[in-house]
């Protein structure tokens, strides 16, 4: 059995355990990342798209914003709207701030190309990981890596292996409490080969079902279409999903998204979901080991990185100043924040989709939302500036 230690062992290789042992590695501080997949396909695997204006700016503070700041694409604002008829909610106007467009794959590969330039110890294609003596003061993480059974000792353990992984499992039966709310459609998304052709994301409510015009790059545009939960993909051909996406998405003055060849397509469930606390002994949650929002709101990777970022200054602040109370903090620090987004995912989600055997009244109340955001600045200003992230929690 092969021995190795390290300050802290993080469990997956998502935006937030690779943002982790990066941002603790600045501050010199040890971690070993244990993760399940391979490189390859941490780096393929096609999931969110819009950084919040705190997560650029981590990811520049860290020095990881080169290729970002070079192909991100700057987004002032989104346009919003009902059956062909869209409003703009001008971000920079209304809170000085935009978003960028850059793939979740990318920040992934950035990070991952970052942390083995300065030697960081992150291990793919690791089998069988658990997690012991997370209440002792000595907790270790079991992994088999090609065959072998290897034994990590640490001083704390990370979750970071997303919504299906081992370490919120691994908390004593009875510790956590979940609140959870699953809705009734799921998205149908598709990465295709067509050049933008808006400069911002369209998001339409449609009596069809919502739709959604986002982009990863000058030629590459990604569609979503609102769906059934259970919705069989293969009943989908590229012919009938464009049909869906020029009905839903077509625009009183005449714009429609441009057709192209489909790279990708699949089926993505919508729900909301908190566990509280994210900390048991030595153990923490962050991301969406610990998290879940609707895709609504853009939220998912950027709560993902808060949570790393309160994580890394309360180790921080444990190795270097031996003061533990961010560390006991943590758990109430991020849930505010947590929450918050989970509101406005929530709000989002609710506003713009089609609820099957919906009230007429629901219906009515929908759009005279829309209308409200489209006609008032206050109104408008709060999307805004949920959009582009709220301000980090002081701690
Ligand atoms: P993840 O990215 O899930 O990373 C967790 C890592 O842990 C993975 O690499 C996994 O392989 C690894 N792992 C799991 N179990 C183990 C184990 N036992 N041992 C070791 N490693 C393990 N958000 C948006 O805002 N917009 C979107 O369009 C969007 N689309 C999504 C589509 C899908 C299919 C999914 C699942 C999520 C999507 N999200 C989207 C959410 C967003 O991608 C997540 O919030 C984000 O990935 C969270 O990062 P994370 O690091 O916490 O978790
Ligand atoms: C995406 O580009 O994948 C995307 C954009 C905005 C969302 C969700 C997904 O709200």
């Amino acid at each position: 059995m092969g021995r190795f230690e390290a300050q802290v062992g993080i469990v997956g290789a998502g935006p937030a355990g690779l943002m982790l042992s990066h941002l603790l590695h600045l501050h010199g501080i040890s971690s070993i990342v244990l993760e399940a997949r391979s490189r390859d396909y941490c780096e393929e695997r096609i999931r969110a798209g819009v950084l919040e204006h705190t997560s650029v700016q981590m990811l520049r503070d860290s020095g990881v914003g080169d290729r970002l700041d070079r192909e991100g694409l700057r987004h002032d604002g989104i346009d919003l709207g009902s059956n062909g008829v869209l409003h703009r909610i001008p971000f920079v106007e209304l809170t000085g701030k935009h978003v960028t467009v850059y793939g979740q794959h990318e920040v992934v590969k950035d990070l991952i190309a970052r942390r083995l330039a300065d030697r960081g110890d992150v291990r793919f294609e690791c089998g069988e990981v658990s997690l012991n003596n997370i209440d002792g003061s000595r907790p270790s993480i079991s992994v088999v890596k090609n065959g072998n059974a290897d034994e990590i000792q640490c001083d704390y353990i990370a979750g970071c292996d997303g919504f299906h992984g081992i370490s919120r499992p691994s908390f004593p039966k009875g510790s956590l409490t979940f609140f959870e709310r699953t809705y009734p459609f799921a998205w149908l998304g598709i990465l295709a080969e067509a050049a933008p052709t808006r400069d911002e994301l369209v998001y339409m409510q449609h009596d069809r079902g919502f739709a959604l015009y986002s982009m990863r790059s000058p030629r590459i545009t990604r569609l979503y279409l609102q769906c059934r939960p259970d919705e069989d993909i293969s009943q989908w051909s590229d012919d009938r999903i464009w049909n869906e996406l020029v009905t839903r998405l077509s625009c009183r003055d005449g714009w429609r998204p441009t057709e192209g060849k489909i790279l990708q397509k699949g089926v993505t469930g919508m729900r909301s979901f908190v566990t509280e606390p994210l900390q048991f002994g030595r153990l923490f949650l962050a991301g969406d080991a610990a998290h879940i929002v609707p895709p609504t709101g853009a939220k998912g990777m950027n709560l993902a990185f808060a949570d790393v970022h309160y994580l890394s200054e309360a180790l921080c602040a444990f190795y270097h100043g031996n003061d533990d109370e961010a560390l006991k903090g943590y758990s109430a620090t991020c849930l505010k924040r947590i929450w918050k987004a989970q509101r406005f995912s929530w709000w989002m989600t609710s506003l713009l989709h089609r609820f099957e055997n919906e009230p007429a009244f629901d219906y009515k109340r929908q759009q005279a939302e829309l209308e409200y955001l489209a006609s008032s600045r206050a109104a408008a200003t709060s999307l805004a500036e949920n959009y582009v992230g709220l301000p980090f929690e002081e701690t």
